[in-house]
């Protein structure tokens, strides 16, 4: 959702803003700009239509310089939309959306302005040109104050070499220092491997670089003290050696598990008790990826007599979430906005707020009464994997101590946690028998994932994920509502993903591989158990490693994130850079 950097440094400032835009890139791919500002105030510009190599040449002079990754909200992806935008002796990186934009663009076009692009963030670098009166901090501030919608900015101008004035509301900032340059960017991973020290913005805050030195303000120019700190070393993305992102991440997955699992164990819930213990009502929502996980902490929940109401973030106004509830806000980034909004409503009515996130000082940890980090590392394609299984982790070890508070004892499956990572490693021996079920069905046109239980969650998640990479028309159903509707689509060798780890219900599904194998259909079996599946009449059947039952969504859904990615790179898709997506959605 369009990464922003900036950067000072007296040396190799390009090759560092470079550098560092390659690590946003995930945040949209959709054009790439930077602008360079030298010693003398004279700019120097490259942007274009299409990802961060399109931009690649001769470095550019200047000590200062910011730059943009785009995902295309207002306006298509082309050279002319591609950030920075310029306006006068200012130019200007944006992420977010200007919501007034209508009657903004009405006043200035009145005012005699001549717009050179279709995008909102024009707009901006216009209001600034337009209140410079030779303070630069108060031409941005004052061209924010008339905003509406979110943003963070990044703007030089060029009576002012060697600075750049910085703003937040709505969309994430992130200061930081080292390697003798200093950075604002849209996140942390991108600033991995080259700040050593950190800071996140706040809403309404402004971060300038200025005489070497990087301070936060208010809009009236008051200094805020902050601490900046390390950046953790798993918070900096491994190389990968060979093939996409996404098969590194999912290679990844044991050590994500385990690494979040002893951090989870050294978390202090305790501000939690009374929440998990007595809470009126127990909440959960998350977008996408993140709202399968809730739907499986649900699942795991109900199965002890407890019961969770789980919503997708955009829709978690229905819950109206309030005094005495407990919210579970289940996010990898921790920046998105729908994920926020319903975090920030609950907050605000009384509700006491769980976070469950991938990035400790995101802005939902920042909201959050108390925050469950998961340690699955930098997730960088698109297609979230290893941070879903370090999600169901977390829930799990949310849920066990939620059941101890409420039934006195922690459930039989606690004790299995452990085991998770060790499964999670057995699921890749799985993948062989993945491969030739995607070059069968490299073909197909569309697809069911179905299972029961907390299967349906996996099945969903299964569906997501070959919709978004392998652009495969793919649904996730209850495994009991094919006969209801959806069986009307399947014909001869229509493929459907079963999933049967739940024991008791193994009979049901066959049930429902039976209807799809009698029209012709070709079933592909994903069960752990040996009996379930020798007496089946899927086409194709796949073992999963045995696991506790209530942990099993952890393990189960590999073989199917392995099978959405290799399903891509056969199609000749790039699994990492899906079209129309990014990484972070930071717009409602
Ligand atoms: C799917 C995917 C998205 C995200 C969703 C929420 O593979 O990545 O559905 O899960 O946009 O993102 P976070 O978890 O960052 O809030």
């Amino acid at each position: 959702m369009c990464g922003i950097v900036g950067c000072f440094s007296p040396e190799n400032c390009y090759e560092k803003l470079y550098s560092a835009l390659t690590r946003l890139e995930y945040r949209g791919y959709d054009s790439a700009g930077i602008a360079l500002l030298s010693a003398e105030g004279r700019f120097s510009v490259r942007k274009k239509k299409g990802g961060v190599a399109s931009i690649a040449g001769e470095p550019l002079p200047g000590e200062t310089g910011i730059g943009h990754t785009r995902w295309a909200t207002h306006g298509a992806p082309s050279d002319g939309n591609a950030h920075p935008h310029l306006c006068g002796k200012f130019a200007l990186v944006h992420n977010g959306i200007v919501e007034n934009e209508a009657a903004l663009r009405a006043e200035l076009l009145a005012a005699g302005e001549q717009f050179l692009s279709e995008t909102d963030s024009e707009l901006i670098v216009r209001l600034i040109a337009r209140a410079y009166r030779g303070d630069f901090f108060a031409a941005v501030a004052s061209a924010c104050a008339r905003l509406e919608g979110s943003y963070a900015v990044a703007v030089l101008c060029a009576d002012f070499p060697g600075e750049i004035v910085c703003a937040r509301r709505g969309s994430p900032l992130v200061a930081g220092a080292g390697g003798g340059a200093l950075y604002v960017c849209s996140d942390v991973p991108a600033l991995c491997g080259a700040a050593e020290y950190i800071c996140p913005a706040e809403d309404g805050e402004f971060v300038v670089i200025r005489g070497g030195k990087i301070g936060f303000c208010r809009a009236d120019g008051t200094p805020i003290p902050k601490i900046f700190t390390r950046v953790r070393a798993s918070a900096r993305p491994r190389a990968v050696q060979a093939g996409s992102r996404m098969q590194a991440e999912i290679a990844e997955i044991p050590r994500a598990l385990s690494d979040t699992l002893a951090s989870l164990r050294d978390a202090d819930f305790s501000c939690c008790r009374t929440a998990f213990r007595s809470a009126k009502r127990l909440l959960a929502v998350g977008c996408g990826t993140a709202y399968h996980a809730a739907l499986c902490l649900r699942a795991v929940l109900e199965e002890s007599g407890v019961f969770l109401s789980c919503r997708p973030a955009s829709e978690a106004a229905g819950l109206c979430a309030g005094a005495g509830d407990l919210l579970i806000a289940v996010s990898q980034s921790g920046e998105t906005a729908d994920t926020l909004a319903a975090a920030r409503a609950a907050r605000e009515r009384g509700a006491f707020v769980l976070a469950v996130t991938n990035v400790g000082q995101s802005s939902l940890a920042s909201l959050a009464h108390c925050t469950a980090v998961m340690c699955a590392g930098p997730e960088i394609a698109v297609a979230a994997t290893k941070s879903y299984n370090c999600q169901l982790l977390s829930l799990y070890f949310l849920a066990a101590r939620i059941l101890a508070c409420r039934m006195g004892v922690p459930p039989a499956w606690a004790g299995d946690l452990a085991a998770l990572p060790a499964a999670a490693e057995r699921a890749f021996g799985c993948f062989p028998a993945v491969d030739s079920l995607a070059e069968a069905l490299v073909g197909a046109r569309g697809m069911y994932f179905l299972g029961r239980g907390a299967d349906v969650a996996t099945a969903r998640e299964g569906a997501l994920k070959v919709k978004e990479i392998a652009y495969l028309a793919a649904e996730g159903l209850p495994a009991g509502e094919l006969k209801h509707g959806p069986l009307a689509l399947v014909e001869d060798g229509f493929p459907v993903a079963l999933l049967a780890t739940v024991r008791s219900l193994a009979r049901k599904c066959e049930a429902a591989a039976a209807e799809v194998a009698a029209r012709g259909g070709r079933v592909a079996l994903f069960s752990q158990y040996g009996e379930v599946l020798a007496s089946s009449r899927a086409a194709y059947r796949i073992r999963l490693p045995a696991v506790a039952e209530a942990l099993m969504p952890a393990v189960s859904v590999i073989p199917l994130q392995y099978f959405a990615c290799r399903l891509c790179l056969l199609r000749g898709l790039d699994p990492d850079r899906p079209r129309n997506l990014a990484k972070s959605v930071t717009v409602e």
